[in-house]
């Protein structure tokens, strides 16, 4: 770890910091998005959603581009897969996900959100 940071110091210093940063972040984002992509599947999302093509629910692609201009989205995403509903997408009715915290559907919303 110090041997890794000292590294770090060394390439920012050469002038390759930016790229080596842009690296270590990707990572990091690549490891959360398995992480909530681990998250959706437990709490059974992906029995009625898919990434990429529309299921039971729609596609959290096309959720994601819907909304991709409302800076509150997430907020009422996250709501809306607590509580459920319907009307949003045609005749399917999201049921209700007791089982998800609000940190959870907050997580969940932001990982769809970011489908584009
Ligand atoms: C039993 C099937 C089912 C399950 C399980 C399910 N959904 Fe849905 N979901 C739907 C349907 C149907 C809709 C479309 C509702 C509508 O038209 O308003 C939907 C809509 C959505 C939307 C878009 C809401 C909107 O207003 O545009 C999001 C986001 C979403 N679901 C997230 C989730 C998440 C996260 C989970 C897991 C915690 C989940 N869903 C579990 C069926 C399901």
């Amino acid at each position: 770890m110090i041997g890794g940071l000292m590294g770090m110091k060394r390439a920012v210093r050469a002038g390759r910091g930016i790229p080596a940063l842009a690296g270590i972040l990707c990572l990091i984002l690549s490891s959360a998005a398995q992480a909530d992509a681990a998250l959706a599947q437990s709490k059974g999302c992906m029995t009625c959603h898919h990434a990429e093509r529309k299921g039971i629910g729609p596609a959290f692609r096309d959720v994601a581009a819907r909304y991709a201009s409302e800076p509150t989205a997430s907020v009422a995403l996250a709501r809306k897969t607590r509580e459920g509903g319907k009307g949003a997408w045609g005749d399917g009715i999201m049921p209700p996900n007791p089982h998800v915290t609000e940190a959870e559907s907050l997580r969940l919303a932001n990982w769809i959100l970011g489908m584009r």
